[in-house]
């Protein structure tokens, strides 16, 4: 990227801006917060990823549903690193946290370190979706499930997006093949949540937000 071309706000929420962004972020996304929630129903002592965790309130409420869960999480933003881990109650878990700085495509944990993984409005931001699914699937342990709360930009997709399947115009089917490809069961559901921010798998394009939970199959399966 070159000194004039500036990466847009919701892809890099960076510095004061980026901060306000974020706090805005957190108001317009709290419904999808307690959708992703409700979908992931962490148990007990599970491990969970956060892929592009922004200012951290998932995380917050992870902690609030879980109280022995380990949770992990990777964005690749400093502002939004910063902001997280300086949240106070992640700053008051840290033996039960993990926020690092990174990218979906180069997840920095070992093979099956996960029970399950979660991405709210972080997947149109990752340029090379297929190779962040392998690294998905290398770090979930083998049942695990992963839950995308994705933004159906079907025709108005911005031409900026990097994800070339949220560009698509077609972007929670060819998401949801893309899962099958990488060994997923795709498991549609059926939420109440706000149009504009989640609805579901198939519904018609335009809709608004999607939601789609997937558990990994057994290789063997
Ligand atoms: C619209 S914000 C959503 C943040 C958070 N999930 C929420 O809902 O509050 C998108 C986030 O994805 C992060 N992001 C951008 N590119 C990414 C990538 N390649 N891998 C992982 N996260 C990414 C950004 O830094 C930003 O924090």
């Amino acid at each position: 990227m070159n000194g004039r071309t500036r990466i847009p706000l919701p892809q890099h929420p960076t510095g004061i801006t980026g901060r306000a962004f974020g706090w805005l972020m957190e108001k317009i996304n709290e419904r999808a917060y307690r959708e992703a929630l409700n979908l992931l129903h962490p148990l007990q002592s599970e491990r969970v990823l956060e892929i592009g965790y922004g200012t951290g309130r998932f995380v917050e409420l992870l902690l609030r549903a879980c109280n022995s869960c380990y949770i992990a999480g990777v964005d690749p933003t400093s502002t939004m690193v910063r902001v997280a881990n300086s949240r106070r109650a992640i700053a008051a878990n840290t033996d039960r946290l993990d926020l690092r700085c990174g990218d979906a495509s180069a997840l920095p944990w070992t093979n099956d370190s996960f029970d399950a993984i979660v991405a709210i409005h972080s997947f149109q931001f990752w340029s090379d979706p297929a190779r962040a699914l392998d690294e998905i699937r290398r770090v979930l342990k083998t049942s695990g499930r992963i839950v995308l709360i994705l933004r159906d930009h079907a025709k108005r997709a911005p031409a900026w997006l990097p994800n070339p399947i949220s560009r698509s115009g077609a972007e929670v089917k060819a998401a949801a093949n893309l899962l099958v490809r990488h060994g997923f069961d795709v498991i549609e559901h059926s939420t109440k949540s706000s149009p504009a921010l989640v609805g579901y798998l198939h519904s018609t394009l335009g809709s608004g937000a999607q939601t789609s939970a997937m558990h990994r199959r057994d290789s063997n399966s």
